[in-house]
């Protein structure tokens, strides 16, 4: 037999030796049986396969833990209060923790497996996220690399969401990506449609989700929805708002001050600075100056950081953080209560708590969501 043969045959055999032994090393050293997991001190208990994380075996059960970056420990939004010794914090789970949370062993249910009996303690509001099929109605484009997406929902076919919340949108397998991706997309529809929900999805170029939901999704296609998640919503005091938002953070602003009008909720003045770079990332303008014609306290201030000759901008120019201090400083009432919901980039929130806390709004009337 020629040598090449011999050769090619030895090799193969030792590859699917080897990919046996894994398997069977994968069997007998992440075979954990059966582990319970008991939810609330006893209000429930899970009967489930050990082996995989907290996070996926939960939703397995029907039980979703808000989270936005499908297990990779970059968001920090998985958070779950564990009342069993499950091990020491891992390095991934430490940035996202204060040391009250590591005192209190709040972890990334993400980044800790079940392979024992655990308990842990969530929210009862958690219990109300539900998994929905959901019909694409319509894309918009709204911007080059934006998009509008309006979605039906099937079964369960309401969701009672609050304005500024988000779901997940669970992203089919496709060309090389093997699994489903969940990435959070906040609302920008309001609750009044509760059998419809709308989302605002900036291309982030290379990026998993997103590049499916511009290139691949078509109108009548269905994927499932999950929600709704997440704390960022309107606070009822009678303190001016001061809304900042950039990119797809126009999202849950747009919910929150469609749902004001709407629900005939009053502030004593409400701003809302948008932030973009050139005319070309600018979008919805229209709607929000109908909205403030016919809303006397409510103000829309579009800036550019770097409008292009061809623009013919003559609107506010700067960051948007140097066009709020400057509408700050000259135009609101420096001794009137104030609070601020931010919603973009982590890079443009720290930029505006910065700001919001140095003009005197106190940490906790600064409410946001970062879209990382
Ligand atoms: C609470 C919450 C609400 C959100 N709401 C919205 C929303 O309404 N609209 C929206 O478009 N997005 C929103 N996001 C972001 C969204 O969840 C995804 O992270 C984003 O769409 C990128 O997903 P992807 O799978 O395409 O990119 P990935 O495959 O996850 O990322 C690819 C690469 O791009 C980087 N990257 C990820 N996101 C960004 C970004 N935004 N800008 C620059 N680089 C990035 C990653 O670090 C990675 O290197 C929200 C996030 C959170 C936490
Ligand atoms: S899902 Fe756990 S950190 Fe993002």
């Amino acid at each position: 037999m020629p040598l090449v043969i011999v050769a090619t045959l030895v090799v193969s055999s030792m590859s699917a030796v080897l990919a046996l032994v894994i398997v069977l090393v994968d069997l007998v050293v992440n075979n954990y049986g059966e582990v319970k997991i008991d939810v609330n001190d006893g209000a429930k208990t899970l009967t489930v396969k050990g082996g995989s994380s907290l996070l996926s075996t939960l939703g397995g059960e029907g039980i979703f833990i808000p989270s936005s970056c499908g297990g990779r420990a970059t968001c920090g939004v998985c958070k779950v209060r564990v009342a069993s010794d499950v091990g020491p914090h891992l390095p991934t789970e430490l940035p996202f923790m204060s040391g009250a949370e590591i005192k209190d062993n709040i972890r990334l249910s993400c980044q800790i497996k079940v392979k024992a009996d655990i308990k842990i303690v969530i929210p009862e509001e958690l219990f109300a996220i539900q998994r929905h099929r959901a019909r694409v109605a319509e894309i918009v484009d709204l911007t080059y690399d934006t998009k509008l997406i309006r979605f039906s929902l099937l079964e369960p076919a309401e969701m009672k969401f609050t304005s500024g919340q988000f779901a997940q949108i669970v992203v089919p397998p496709y060309e090389r990506v093997r699994e489903e991706t969940v990435r959070a997309y906040s609302f920008a529809s309001t609750p009044a449609r509760p059998n419809e929900v709308e989302f605002i999805v900036r291309l982030v170029p290379g990026g998993t989700a997103t590049t499916y939901l511009h290139k691949h999704l078509a109108v009548g296609q269905e994927l499932a929805v999950v929600g709704p998640m997440g704390e960022f919503r309107l606070h009822d005091n009678e303190a001016a708002m001061i809304c900042i938002a950039g990119g797809s953070g126009m999202a849950p602003i747009k919910s929150i001050l469609f749902d004001m009008r709407e629900r005939g909720i009053g502030k004593p003045a409400v701003w809302y600075f948008f932030g973009a770079v050139s005319k070309r990332d600018l979008y919805l303008v229209d709607l929000f100056r109908e909205l403030e014609a016919s809303w006397p306290s409510f103000h829309f201030v579009p800036a550019l950081s770097a409008p292009l000759p061809d623009d013919h901008w003559d609107g506010e120019t700067g960051l948007v953080t140097t066009v709020t201090k400057k509408y700050m400083d000259e135009k609101m009432d420096k001794s009137a209560p104030k609070e601020a919901y931010l919603c973009g980039s982590p890079g443009m929130i720290d930029a505006s708590v910065a700001l919001l806390k140095s003009e005197g709004i106190p940490e906790d009337k600064i409410y946001y969501d970062k879209f990382s």
